[in-house]
């Protein structure tokens, strides 16, 4: 299961990113390969190898790389200036199309990275309700600030509602500043919220956590809870917004939060991410609406870049056209299934967890609902299955598929190859030898 072959430029340039980078790489997946280009659904390193690209930049390239309209609005933006700081007509446009698009959405304020949206969601809840507190839950993600590092990925976790920091640098004070939460735990959940509510700013959560679905009732009963104190209820969309639908997770599944972050998908492939939600609490931004003393300063060099707003744009506009969710859905419905067919077949204790458009397989058997059910995963089989599936032309995160509207049906036919090969790769592996 070696990988596909690297030639000698792409060595080199490995080899200089080893001396010149930490770990060989810019953070986010392995220094073992250096893409070159991507179009459509595909993705080429150096070398020349092809893959099949389920990682889509992390999720940005919801209608596949260089798509045309993307392209051209653009190439029209580039010769009329790339960054001016001041208001330009594009991103006021594209806060327009997200105000009618998303439900929670009144106001929106421009940043670069889902992490500063999440970081000044959680500070203008706090700012608004005027309370320090956030309750968060074990295994969400919501960005790199000191705050979202707690109790993201812990390896020993400690007892609810106890924050757990993710790295070292962390002010210990920060941790008591957390309130955790399991998800898809409701009654833990409002009953946290109840005891701690005079203290609590903000509720944030990924409506669809990492791959877990909320069980039914689940958000609901975190809109009620936060309802009913007072509280901004924060959904983090970077990863939901305009993929699980036009309206994003709030709209697929029925709940309006207070607030909601965006990012990803608006900014069309280009640094670009967003605080969305009621006009009260984005009122904290203006400081002719709350004065100087309530005022929270925003500011940002690169917020509402109008090449990253024409992207957005003409990625909005593709997505509206009619089947194209239907499309990116019958794609992943096709990909989950024959896939759970496949491991179901082998008797492989593996199971496909999570949506259309974002999905993965979780190699547990039973109920996976939570951060802890997850860390039952066998993290060395997840490691062979997608080495063997980047081997066989499949690029994709550690632990997603995304799905695109770009992948059409030769793109599934080689991935669930791909993954048949894999499967019986795994079953030849693990079997115990005849006596
Ligand atoms: C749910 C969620 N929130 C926030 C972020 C952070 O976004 P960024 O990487 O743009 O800082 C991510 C990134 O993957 C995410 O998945």
């Amino acid at each position: 299961m070696n990988d596909l072959p690297h030639g000698d430029e792409e060595l080199a340039l490995l080899e200089l990113a080893r001396r010149v980078l930490p770990a060989g790489s810019f953070g986010n997946l392995a220094g073992d390969i250096v893409i070159r280009e991507g179009r459509g659904a595909r993705v080429w390193d150096v070398s020349g190898n092809e893959y099949v690209d389920f990682l889509l930049g992390s999720g940005p390239m919801f209608i596949g790389h260089c798509h045309p309209d993307v392209m051209a609005a653009v190439q029209a933006q580039i010769p009329r200036g790339t960054t001016f700081f001041a208001n330009n007509e594009h991103g006021i446009r594209l806060a327009a199309e997200i105000v009618d698009a998303v439900p929670c959405a009144e106001k929106v304020r421009f940043v670069s990275s889902g992490t500063e949206a999440d970081a000044y969601a959680m500070r203008v809840a706090r700012a608004f309700r005027g309370r320090d507190k956030i309750l968060k839950f074990e295994g969400g993600y919501h960005g790199m600030s000191d705050y979202s590092l707690m109790s993201l990925a812990p390896k020993r976790p400690g007892n609810f509602p106890q924050a757990v920091p993710d790295s070292p640098g962390i002010p210990r004070s920060v941790r008591d500043e957390m309130i955790i939460a399991p998800f898809n735990d409701a009654a833990m959940a409002v009953s946290l919220i109840n005891e701690h509510h005079d203290e609590i700013g903000g509720v944030i959560v990924e409506p669809f956590q990492r791959l877990l679905p909320p069980k039914p009732g689940f958000l609901q009963a975190l809109r009620d809870a936060c309802t009913e104190h007072g509280i901004p209820l924060i959904f983090d969309e970077v990863v939901t917004g305009f993929r699980f639908a036009y309206g994003g997770a709030q709209a697929f599944f029925g709940v309006t939060p207070d607030l909601c972050t965006l990012g990803k998908i608006i900014g069309g492939g280009f640094p670009l991410a967003a605080i969305a939600g009621r006009e009260d609490i984005m009122a904290q931004f203006d400081r002719g609406k709350v004065g100087d003393d309530r005022f929270l300063t925003q500011i940002g060099t690169l917020s509402g870049n109008p090449v990253a707003a024409v992207a957005g744009l003409a990625t909005l506009e593709v997505l509206r056209r009619p089947g194209a969710y239907e499309k990116v859905f019958a794609t992943g419905r096709e990909l989950m299934a024959g896939i759970s067919g496949m491991l179901a077949k082998a008797g492989l204790p593996a199971q496909v967890i999570g949506v259309p458009p974002l999905f993965d397989i979780v190699y547990a058997s039973g109920d996976v609902e939570n951060y802890r059910g997850m860390l039952r995963g066998d993290v060395e089989m997840q490691r062979r299955f997608n080495r063997r599936l980047r081997a066989a032309g499949i690029m994709k995160g550690e632990s997603k598929f995304y799905v695109s509207l770009a992948h059409d049906a030769a793109d599934v036919r080689h991935t669930l190859g791909a993954v048949g090969a894999a499967v019986e790769a795994e079953v030849a592996e693990t079997r115990v030898p005849a006596q």
